[in-house]
């Protein structure tokens, strides 16, 4: 198994047992192949169904406890046992995001996340405002050449209790250089309404603090920032969550979701807490979608519900009471 491969796996087992999956199923062997023929005593084999002898796996695949596929082991003993290795090879990845032990979405944003701002300031403000305006200059984003000249950095309460982190400002951001004022911004301010909330109340940020730039004369075209982009802003989105230091961060939309180091693929990873600095972290889809599937037939109610259910989730997280009206939201 690839150094790599522990650093994943070990990633994984820590967001199950965030999601309060208490048991994984694991192949037989595959302890074996990462301890050197240790086989921990806490590992029983499961009622029903094993792996074909020999098929050589590493992942840790889920399994409810009422019809396990594979031999079941609790998911903290599993992560005891691979945690000396794997801890180890996270240290090599990252060179420093072995305390949370986040595997990278990608090599750039790995060595990104190891690095902080270090600001000065008596309040959250001023360490915001400090924060800002290193982040205006950012050697490393203006290195790119890919993103363009105005900084959106972010924009709300800086003692807020939820942080939500977006994609990249668009047209009418840069021009306004606010976070969330287009069209997903509106979506956004009608989500919080929703809650119970005003823009005020939270703090609105963006994995990239640049408009992502293209070919030619862009108008008012927008794309989402790549890898890089999202690396060389990284230390930057990091440091204004360890200054607000948010009771929940949301993380909204696919590339949020793979900047923040969570994973690949929102519609999997939608609807659960994962852990980012010790922030548990909600996975939603981004408002742009919302308004993509509300134009569609059937006027985007799934997505909308599913984002609704997501939200209440964040609000219970937040200590806020959710009333029987916001209850019956999407309700038949
Ligand atoms: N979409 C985002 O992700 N962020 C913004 O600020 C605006 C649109």
């Amino acid at each position: 198994m690839s150094l790599e491969a522990k650093g994943m796996l070990k990633h994984y087992l820590e967001q199950r047992l965030l999601a309060g999956e208490t048991h994984v199923g694991v192949r037989p062997g595959t302890l074996e192949r990462m301890q050197g023929g240790r086989r921990p005593a806490s590992m029983s084999p499961g009622p029903v169904g094993r792996a074909p002898q020999g098929r050589a796996s590493m992942v840790a695949e889920e399994a409810p406890p009422t019809r396990p596929a594979q031999p079941m082991m609790t998911t903290k003993s599993f992560l005891e046992s691979t945690a000396p290795v794997a801890a180890a090879t996270t240290r090599t990845m990252s060179g420093g995001s072995a305390a949370t032990g986040r595997a990278p979405a990608g090599v750039k944003l790995a060595a990104a996340a190891a690095a902080r701002i270090e600001v000065t300031g008596e309040t959250k403000a001023e360490k915001l405002a400090a924060l800002a305006s290193i982040a205006e200059k950012s050697p490393e984003a203006r290195a790119l050449g890919t993103l363009r000249e105005t900084m959106v950095f972010a924009v709300g309460n800086p003692e807020a209790q939820i942080l939500f982190i977006g994609e990249a400002p668009g047209f009418e951001e840069e021009r306004q250089q606010e976070p969330f004022v287009g069209p997903a911004g509106q979506k956004l301010t009608g989500i919080l309404k929703a809650m119970g909330l005003e823009r005020r109340d939270v703090y609105i940020s963006n994995i990239c603090k640049f408009r992502p730039a293209m070919e030619g004369n862009q108008g008012t075209s927008n794309r989402a920032p790549n890898d890089a982009e999202m690396a060389s802003c990284l230390p930057y989105v990091l440091t204004e969550i360890s200054i607000i230091q948010p009771k929940v961060i949301v993380a909204l939309g696919g590339v949020a979701c793979k900047g923040l180091g969570i994973g690949e693929g929102v519609m999997r990873l939608r609807g659960r807490f994962y852990d980012v600095q010790g922030i548990p972290t909600m996975v939603t889809y981004h408002p742009s979608y919302i308004l993509r599937e509300e134009k569609l037939a059937g006027g985007g109610i799934r997505a909308k519900r599913e984002c609704w259910e997501d939200m209440m989730k964040v609000m219970e997280k937040a200590g806020m009471p959710i009333n029987d009206k916001q209850r019956g939201y999407f309700q038949k």
